[in-house]
């Protein structure tokens, strides 16, 4: 636990790259691995990951994120995706491929199937995007811990437009929309932010113990 202590104080969210320092191969596979691995609800994995390694691509990108030089001077650019083609069709499927995995029949996963899809059914296209959201930002804090213990700078990003990334990344006709973004790499020595006092509640102010 003090290793995951000391990298969650060791880590933050960077805002200056050296650009020189890239990511290894197997260290970008790693990371990809985290994230691959990360739990979603149902197992459903309403998600994609879309490595930027384009450097026009991403200068578009950082125009279109407040011009964040995170986006263009880090090793790496993950664009976290959701889902958009969640439907019926898709959840079946998936059962299918769970059989497939797990050796267990087909018909054995009714009940499963049947919860899923009744799950789906109450929801709007609009709404299970929605719910694909929260499970790509679960994924997200996935990476950035991960990233932390491996010593690797990571910066999570919301500040960009979406329509202007799924524009740029073709995401539309991927089924795909863009949700965060997380550069990966290592921090320049002059990134001020990197001392910077950690600022969070205390304990007493975030957890609440119910006797
Ligand atoms: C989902 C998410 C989105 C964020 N988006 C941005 C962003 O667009 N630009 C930025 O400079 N920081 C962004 N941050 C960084 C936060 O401001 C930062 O994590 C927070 O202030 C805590 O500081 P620390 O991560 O350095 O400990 C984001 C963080 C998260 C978790």
């Amino acid at each position: 636990m003090k290793k995951l202590m000391d990298s969650l104080n060791w880590r933050y969210a960077t805002k200056k790259y050296d650009s020189t320092k890239k990511l290894t191969k197997k260290e970008l596979n790693d990371l990809l691995e985290v994230l691959r691995l990360a739990p979603s609800s149902y197992g459903l994995q309403p998600w994609k990951f879309v490595v930027v390694e384009n450097k026009d691509l991403r200068k578009s990108i950082q125009q279109a994120a407040w011009n964040q030089s995170q986006v263009s001077e880090a090793s790496h650019l993950v664009v976290l995706c959701t889902r958009t083609d969640l439907d019926e069709n898709y959840v079946k499927k998936y059962v299918d491929f769970m059989s497939q995995e797990s050796g267990a029949p087909r018909d054995k996963l009714a009940a499963v199937e049947n919860m899923m899809l009744g799950f789906r059914k109450g929801l709007t296209s609009e709404q299970v995007v929605e719910w694909g959201k929260k499970q790509v930002y679960l994924a997200c804090g996935f990476l950035l811990m991960a990233a932390g213990l491996k010593k690797i700078d990571a910066s999570p990003m919301e500040g960009f437009d979406p329509v202007k990334v799924d524009e740029i990344l073709g995401l539309k006709e991927m089924h795909l929309t863009s949700t965060v973004i997380v550069a990966l790499g290592h921090r320049s020595a002059e990134d001020k932010y990197a001392s910077a006092k950690k600022v969070r509640f205390s304990k007493e102010d975030v957890v609440v113990v119910n006797k």
